[in-house]
């Protein structure tokens, strides 16, 4: 079955061909994506407004580049799986009124996929993963622990209480001026900085152990920031010690998670996923208690469309699709 996946939950617009015959195992015949950074980095986040309007212009142009990059025209596509929420209601619906208008022309069978399902199948584009497995979804709008248990059964066992592990960077980059998105450049800082020089205090969140909180290590920087010694500090030993106790915070639940799951696999997926730092930490705390740590290649981490074809490709195999009338649903749960 060839599938048509197509993301536009946020600020970027997707598009992917998945060659798939049995649900978790795929080929990923193209995955193409426009990018908006250039777009939102003047305002230091992202304006929906100004997304939305983006993807009117280049949803169909992307979602021809991959078409055209795998090698095949519409005609040989055999279904459809569109990311239906949650995220940014405009800029859902202009990836979900694409993919209708493709349903509604061709006759081919659509699924809406729940964009959290998408990451948390992502390790599956790469890698053959038995389930159940663990799967940590670190980014800008989410930070949760789910037991992948089956395809469509996904039990959440933790989650942030507040901010989410990449508004964290995204906010900590802000107050540092370093621009936005601030994930990527605080990482790279990082790698010169030193880790322990200034004193980050760990949040817990009573009672719930194997839930997080990331307001109040952006709270500690601000406050640092604004005293003598945060005049003194470098920006990479700051950077480096921040991104150390969120790195921490994430870690220690995510292991504690995957013991009382019994699992033997823990996959990390979403944008923060690409931290150079957590990935060899959690892989290092892994090989440690002797679990195989998973994580998807940096594209198939961030928001794609690849992720969403996976995730639809499991109903779309059973002769399962949505009825035209579904519609974008910003609050979406799992
Ligand atoms: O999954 P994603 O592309 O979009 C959603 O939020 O759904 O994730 C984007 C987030 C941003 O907050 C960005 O700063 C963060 O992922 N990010 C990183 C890195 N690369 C991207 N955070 C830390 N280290 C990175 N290398
Ligand atoms: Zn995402």
């Amino acid at each position: 079955m060839l599938i048509l996946g197509i993301e536009s939950s946020c600020d970027d617009a997707g598009a992917a061909v998945l060659e798939t015959t049995r649900p978790g195992v795929a080929i990923i015949r193209s995955n193409t994506v426009a990018n908006q950074d250039d777009i939102h980095r003047a305002y230091g986040g992202i304006v929906p407004e100004l997304a939305s309007r983006n993807h009117v212009i280049t949803i169909l142009p992307v979602v021809r580049r991959a078409l055209e990059s795998a090698g095949v025209t519409l005609a040989q596509i055999d279904a459809i799986a569109v990311t239906r929420g949650p995220g940014l209601v405009g800029s859902l619906l202009v990836g979900l009124m694409c993919a209708k208008g493709i349903a509604q022309a061709t006759g081919l069978p659509m699924a809406g996929v729940n964009h959290i399902e998408g990451h948390l199948l992502a390790p599956m584009l790469e890698h053959e993963i038995a389930m159940p497995y663990l799967a940590l979804v670190v980014s800008g709008g989410h930070t949760a622990l789910f037991a992948v248990e089956d395809f469509g059964r996904y039990r959440r066992l933790g989650a942030t209480r507040d901010d989410a592990a990449g508004e964290a960077f995204d906010k900590v980059a802000k107050l540092m001026g370093l621009g936005y998105p601030g994930g990527k450049v605080i990482d790279d800082l990082a790698r010169e900085g030193n880790r322990k020089q200034v004193k980050i205090p760990r949040a817990r969140v009573k009672g719930a152990p194997r839930d997080f909180s990331f307001s109040g290590v952006k709270t500690a920087v601000a406050t640092f920031l604004a005293s003598e010694a945060g005049r003194a500090t470098l920006p990479r030993d700051l950077a480096a010690s921040f991104q150390e106790a969120v790195v921490e915070m994430l870690v220690t639940p995510t292991i504690a998670a995957a013991r009382e799951l019994g699992t033997s696999t823990i996959a990390l997926t979403g944008g923060v996923a690409a931290n150079s730092r957590l990935r060899a930490r959690l892989a290092e705390a892994g090989a440690d208690e002797g679990f195989r740590v998973v994580a998807p290649s940096l594209k198939y981490c961030t928001d794609n469309a690849a992720m969403i074809a996976m995730a639809g490709s499991w109903r779309l195999l059973r002769g399962e699709r949505d009825a035209l009338s579904i519609d974008a649903e910003a609050n979406l749960s799992l």
